[in-house]
């Protein structure tokens, strides 16, 4: 994980390149307009308030069979080297980043380019992109599957929608209320400042890279 990130500006490294910022945007989208016409897909009592119930139907599946491409394209080809990098990064955990996370951010952390909560929530986000998926298609074409997994499929994309609308909940509130990380998922770069209070292993990596 050493590919080189420092910009131009001094004082500035590259956290996140366009391919992933692309992704990133266009993923929330998707999650957006899924949620959005889930509410009255679950409150059928919301259908045809502004579109009729077909419609919203179409385009929930729509999106929904769009999720997964933000994120496979911008890891499929030499575009999507750091994508690949921070996909690797999501699935590495050190032993003080696990106690970090149990001890609810109490211990001490050697704080990688993201912290165990970042790191959480990416993973959270790929897995449900699987499941909300896989399920999504169960409902769709039910018909050439048995009643068991049809029952199963419901209770599982519903109670994902719940975890989901609450982790979104969490992810904004989260960006709102640190500017600089904000900041970087629309210009792309940290100041090496905020590296070396936020991220002091990552920066480490940097300046050894450069
Ligand atoms: C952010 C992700 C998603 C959320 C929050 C979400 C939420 C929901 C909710 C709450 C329902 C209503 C279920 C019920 O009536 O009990 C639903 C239905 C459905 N979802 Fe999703 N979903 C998501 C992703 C997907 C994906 C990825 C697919 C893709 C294939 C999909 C396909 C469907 C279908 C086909 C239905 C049934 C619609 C109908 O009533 O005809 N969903 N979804």
């Amino acid at each position: 994980m050493t590919t080189s990130t420092r910009t131009e500006a001094v004082n500035q490294l590259v956290r996140f390149d366009k391919v992933q910022r692309t992704a990133h945007w266009m993923n929330a989208l998707l999650f957006g307009v899924l949620m959005f016409t889930a509410i009255p897909l679950y409150f059928g009592s919301f259908f045809g308030i502004v579109f009729p119930r077909h419609v919203i139907q179409e385009i929930h599946l729509w999106s929904g069979l769009m999720l997964p491409a933000p994120v496979l394209v911008s890891m499929a080809g030499p575009w999507g080297r750091r994508m690949r990098e921070d996909v690797r990064r999501f699935s590495y955990w050190t032993r003080s980043e696990i106690r970090w996370m149990k001890t609810l951010g109490r211990s001490p952390l050697d704080a990688d380019k993201y912290n165990p909560g970042q790191k959480a929530n990416a993973l959270f986000v790929g897995a449900v992109i699987v499941v909300m998926w896989a399920t999504g298609c169960i409902l769709q074409w039910f018909r050439f599957f048995p009643v068991s997994w049809r029952t199963g499929a419901t209770v599982t994309h519903d109670f994902f929608a719940f975890a989901i609308f609450a982790a979104v909940a969490g992810h904004v509130f989260m960006a709102l209320t640190h500017r600089e990380v904000l900041v970087s998922i629309f210009k792309g770069t940290v100041s090496e400042e905020w590296a070396e209070h936020h991220a002091r292993e990552w920066l480490d990596e940097e300046q050894v890279s450069n």
